[in-house]
């Protein structure tokens, strides 16, 4: 078997022509109750273990009351499905998730007064799906992977009053998820100042919005993945968008064959290079992360895995000289997720 390469400079970094961030979903997201933008917070031994001017984690442990980011692409894709006509005739909210999805679109269909149906592909955790369960919506567990579950919700969404919400494909949704996403990265932008972004990529939409951000601050993205579900890695050493075995990852959220369709043309021009962690790296983030009194979960651990890979594994010297890592640099990780006790 071929050695694992930990660390890949995307050959098609191009980032002039990418569309700017999204500007209308902020206004919406501040608007919504209890919103609040996440805070940053200082890792100050991890700058001065690794040599760093700084390191920064937006923490999206608690987002409008979820444990993760994802609420901020459903709310504003679910804003826009209805504003766009498809509102008066829609009783229920229809999506595939790996767990953070579905559970926002529950979320999001209580506050509108609709019925949601969650399609979890049988490896998801049951903790889980029973927070999807006790926000009131119905869970369809799906024999097979995340991928089985995006096409079992493509038909449910088909069906008479359905909406599927997407955050992976080519369809509005998917894009208005993405546009969501530029909330995050604006507040952060407003609360420090930093170099250089780590991202986690499961379908690459969060890592699409990080692109265009980057490309309009002049700050490099790093996308990071599991090692065993790299499609973002695998689609730009390919040229092109790239299906990968996925034999499963504690990173839950990560666990993708491919990158969406919706997402694809901001990763391949915006996005820098990548990173791969085991799942032994991003439990020890998490661990290290613990003790620092931030309670966050494996997909949102990974690009403080990450960004040890970047500074430190000899096979990451491209990628370093590519975001000019050093003493003076300043590293935002994004951390999406607090723990979810499973
Ligand atoms: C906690 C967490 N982090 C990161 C991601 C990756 O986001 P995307 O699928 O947009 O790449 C997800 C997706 O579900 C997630 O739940």
């Amino acid at each position: 078997m071929a050695p694992v390469m930990r660390a890949l400079v995307n050959p098609a970094y191009d980032p002039a022509g990418l569309r700017a961030p999204a500007t209308d979903a902020r206004a919406f997201h501040e608007a919504l109750p209890g919103y609040a933008p996440t805070p940053v917070r200082e890792l100050r031994d991890v700058a001065q273990q690794l040599g760093l001017g700084a390191v920064v984690l937006k923490d999206e442990s608690d987002r409008l009351g979820l444990p993760a980011f994802k609420v901020l692409g459903a709310s504003w894709a679910v804003e826009r499905a209805l504003a766009d006509g498809a509102g008066a005739a829609v009783d229920t909210l229809v999506t595939a998730s790996a767990g953070n999805h579905g559970r926002a679109v529950a979320h999001v269909a209580v506050a509108r007064g609709l019925r949601a149906r969650i399609f979890l592909p049988a490896r998801a955790l049951p903790v889980r799906r029973a927070a999807i369960e006790a926000d009131g919506a119905e869970v369809v567990i799906v024999d097979g992977g995340y991928e089985e579950a995006v096409a079992r919700a493509a038909e449910a969404g088909r069906a008479p009053g359905a909406l599927e919400l997407a955050d992976v494909g080519a369809s509005g949704p998917a894009h208005w998820v993405v546009d969501g996403y530029a909330t995050l990265f604006a507040e952060a932008a407003e609360q420090a100042r930093f170099d250089v972004v780590l991202v986690p990529v499961g379908v690459g939409s969060l890592a699409a919005a990080a692109a265009r951000f980057g490309a309009a601050a002049g700050v490099p993205v790093i996308g990071v993945e599991p090692v065993s579900a790299a499609c973002l890695t695998a689609s730009l050493q390919a040229g092109e968008p790239t299906v990968i075995a996925t034999p499963g990852t504690t990173m839950a959220g990560l666990d993708c064959a491919e990158v969406s369709p919706a997402a694809w043309p901001d990763l391949r021009a915006g996005i820098t290079g990548t990173l791969v962690v085991t799942d032994e790296e991003a439990a020890a983030a998490m661990t290290q992360l613990a003790a620092a009194g931030l309670s966050i979960g494996e997909s949102g651990a990974a690009p403080l895995a990450a960004l040890r890979v970047l500074a430190r594994d000899p096979d990451a010297e491209p990628l370093r000289a590519a975001v000019d890592l050093g003493e003076w640099s300043r590293v935002l990780l994004v951390a999406t997720e607090g723990r979810t006790g499973g």
